[in-house]
């Protein structure tokens, strides 16, 4: 998000002092302040509707312009303080965007475990409590003058290539997953207090950006060429659940192009389909600079008073950037753009200002106004990141099995690797300043005695300088504990993949100490991407592999209670793991998600590649045996057709395909029961996933999620899961026209390894007129 220009322009702007901690002195409407005070704008029980207009009603244009702005300016004769719009919490409070800082009386947040980790324990409760977490933090720095109200978290696009060193910040490749994420998240970062919002949080980057700087091409420069039917059934689909089940405050367009416009001067994608179709209630922000960008990089008008103009005509509300402040006046004087657009952008940003209570006068009696300091990084909130990092670790491979290890028979460990003693690779980009950090090395060394080797003087891992100590060590330990991976020297923003193996000389370093060693060899893996370790599943000498993700700040105890059995693991993988000759041939900039034959294109993610993998979607072992069995779930379900539908000759149903929009399936619902029995001797959670393979069609998934639920059973018990999948959401498929449609005939859904067909068959309701 970060660029060059930008970040000069917010120091040399930013017109108010974030760096003390004191009283935070109302951002408007003081008490104290006689010409405001009786304004209707300040008056707290009036329609929030009726305060915006009058609000926007005593503005100059000028004055409107400074607030097009992330770092909107004062307007002090009517008594509004500046504001800086951008702040992040992708997984804690962080300090990336310059509305938060840390330092008096804050000197860091709670950092919660990388997003894709946190994913991957497919709990929506976690992800909700987490949400409410950061903005407990979030609330208690603001309080404190050192943070902003307005958070440009989460990130929600697809992680459609395995390459994209941004895929750590979001929650997989699953539409559902993501989606359900999205609006988890945003619930806990908003609250519940109806119109109220506790912090505005917002789903970026709408949409199809996936792709940094690969081969040339970069995020600034790409036109992402996406179908009708992969927007309908990939990328809009977490946007859209953002919006209409997580009701977020705001939406963030991307920098790329789609289909040759810039996502922030399309109104087809901001006005028509986040403003109107899922009916938004806040504003819309841009990348940052992205309007400089489509200018200047893109080339995409001719002057840039049209820059300005399309972008809010499009339906931009704030640019994260200059770009605006500087251009629309002008573009307002020739008459490009009106001032009732410019008006409609203010009433989309200060109607989320008054949701925060910004307008409500003291900020220390209103709702949250008591959170301080205190609140911060306390043992709850840290208790939570680790038990964040327990959920999320993925057991990839137990052979034996070998783990959990018991403390008696291992009381020595080599714990070897250039991730075995970090603590800020732990916690992943868009982090910001952790309460503190336990290391692997550390956490293992409250089970046992350790011997700790780099190997490698860091991820990259160019010399072999190093081995001998390392391989000395695992020759004398009872176990040897590899922890190796990547960090964000190989992966992050503006930074993707080239392969996919380890990098450097770590799979030679792997090799030469699971030779060495006297005991088992367990390779613990640190990314936010998936990594090709077919070599090590293949080595007979290395017993167990784990998945730790970007693990948070106590990441190394949650790994060493995974490994010594404290913790029953229960992640699952958000992603495919797919082999390196994947990416052979296969440009990242190819936005396909399905697989054609005929052009050798493999397709993207569980959904539609069907080739080799080094760890499916949705794997992950547990210590214990979970049994599935259905008990209850029917096998023919009527999808009743609208009425005013029938006879409308072939457009409801094609192919035995019927238009979603041409059924009456609102609450249609399949619901199932599912027995989950824990036949092992380990308590443990199951993560139970549920999907559905439609009936064979041309444009068809080869299955997907439709569900998740996550349970916990005690060995030797069993739990009843009950599921309700939402047909028209969930059974559905999208034609290559865009068009959802619900394809009748069997389905058969996955639960663990238990089929289930359910027949879905069309009623017409009344007489069928021939
Ligand atoms: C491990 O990392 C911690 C935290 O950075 C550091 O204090 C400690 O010295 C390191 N241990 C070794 C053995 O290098
Ligand atoms: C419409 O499609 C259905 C199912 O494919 C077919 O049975 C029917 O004859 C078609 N009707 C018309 C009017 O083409
Ligand atoms: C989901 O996470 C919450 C919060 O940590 C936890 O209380 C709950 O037990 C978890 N659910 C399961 C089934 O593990």
């Amino acid at each position: 998000m970060v660029s060059a220009p930008l970040i000069f322009f917010s120091l040399l702007f930013l017109g108010f002092s974030w760096h003390t901690s004191k009283a935070l002195e109302p951002f408007a409407c003081d008490p104290k302040d006689e010409v405001t005070r009786n304004l209707p704008f300040c008056q707290a029980k009036l329609p929030i509707e009726d305060r915006v207009k009058d609000l926007i009603g005593r503005l100059t244009l000028s004055e409107k312009v400074g607030l097009l702005v992330n770092n909107a300016a004062a307007v002090s004769r009517l008594g509004l303080d500046g504001y800086e719009w951008w702040s992040e919490a992708l997984h804690g409070v962080s300090n990336v965007g310059p509305g938060t800082k840390f330092g008096a009386g804050f000197p860091g947040a709670t950092s919660f475990p990388q997003v894709i980790t946190t994913a991957a324990s497919f709990n929506t409760t976690l992800w909700e409590a987490i949400g409410r977490v950061v903005s407990d933090e979030a609330r208690a720095m603001y309080n404190g003058g050192m943070g902003g109200l307005t958070y440009w978290s989460p990130n929600v696009n697809i992680f459609r290539d395995p390459r994209w060193g941004r895929g750590q910040e979001t929650p997989g490749e699953d539409p559902l997953v993501v989606g359900t994420y999205a609006a988890n998240y945003v619930r806990g970062l908003q609250g519940n207090d109806g119109e109220r919002l506790k912090v505005a949080a917002c789903c970026k980057h709408f949409t199809a950006y996936d792709l940094d700087n690969w081969n040339g091409v970069d995020r600034f420069h790409f036109n992402a060429k996406v179908s009708k039917q992969d927007i309908e059934d990939t990328f809009d689909v977490p946007f859209r659940m953002c919006v209409k089940e997580g009701k977020v405050a705001s939406v963030m367009c991307s920098y790329n192009q789609v289909n040759g416009i810039p996502t922030c001067a399309d109104p087809n994608l901001l006005r028509r389909t986040v403003r109107n179709e899922w009916g938004l209630n806040g504003y819309i922000v841009s990348d940052c600079d992205s309007v400089g960008v489509y200018y200047d990089k893109q080339h995409y008008t001719s002057t840039p008073e049209e820059a300005a103009a399309d972008a809010i005509k499009a339906g931009l509300d704030l640019d994260c950037g200059p770009f605006l402040g500087i251009h629309t006046e002008d573009a307002v004087k020739r008459g490009l753009v009106s001032e009732a657009d410019i008006n409609g952008a203010l009433f989309n940003t200060l109607t989320v200002q008054m949701r925060l209570g910004m307008f409500d006068g003291e900020p220390s009696v209103q709702p949250y106004g008591n959170l301080g300091p205190k609140d911060v990084c306390t043992p709850a909130h840290q208790g939570l990141a680790l038990e964040a990092a327990r959920q999320g670790i993925v057991l990839l491979n137990n052979h034996g099995p070998t783990l959990p290890l018991s403390t008696r028979r291992y009381r020595t460990i080599a714990i070897i690797g250039p991730n075995a003693n970090v603590t800020v690779t732990m916690i992943g980009n868009y982090a910001g300043v952790a309460c503190g950090y336990i290391t692997p090395l550390q956490g293992m060394g409250s089970y046992a005695r350790t011997i700790y080797q780099q190997g490698c003087a860091d991820v990259s891992c160019v010399s072999d300088q190093r081995f001998g100590g390392a391989i000395n060590a695992a020759s004398q330990a009872d176990a040897t504990i590899l922890v190796m991976g990547l960090d964000q020297s190989m992966e992050a923003e503006f930074r993707d993949r080239a392969g996919l193996l380890l990098p450097g000389r770590q799979q030679e370093l792997v090799s030469k100490v699971a030779m060495a060693s006297k005991g088992p060899t367990i390779l613990v893996l640190m990314s936010g991407g998936p990594i090709d370790v077919s070599f090590a599943m293949n080595d007979p000498k290395i017993s167990a592999i784990l998945w730790a993700g970007y693990p948070g700040q106590s990441g190394g105890a949650a790994i060493a209670d995974v490994l010594f059995g404290t913790t029953n693991p229960g992640g699952k993988l958000p992603m495919t793991w797919y082999p390196q000759d994947y990416i052979t041939n296969l440009p990242m900039t190819e936005m396909a998600m399905r697989s054609s034959r005929s052009k050798g294109y493999p397709g993207r993610t569980y959904r539609f590649y069907k080739g080799k993998v080094v760890y499916p979607f949705g794997h992950g072992l547990s210590y214990t045996i979970f049994v599935h069995t259905i008990a209850s779930a029917p096998t023919m379900i009527s999808v009743t057709l609208d009425g005013h539908r029938r006879g409308s000759g072939n457009t409801t149903i094609s192919g035995k395909a019927i238009r979603v929009t041409h059924t009456r399936c609102n609450r249609l619902s399949l619901g199932i029961e599912v027995d989950v029995k824990n036949v092992g001797s380990k308590d443990g959670t199951d993560t139970l996933l549920v999907y559905s393979k439609p009936p064979a069609g041309h444009w068809v998934p080869h299955k997907q999620l439709v569900a998740f639920e996550k349970v916990h059973v005690a060995a030797g018990t069993q739990q009843r899961v009950k599921i309700n999948i939402h047909v028209c959401k969930y059974l559905s498929v999208v034609d290559r026209s865009g068009i959802r449609r619900i394809p009748m005939g069997e389905h058969s859904l996955h639960i663990g390894n238990v089929m289930h067909p359910v027949s879905l068959q069309p009623l017409v309701l009344g007489v069928i007129k021939t």
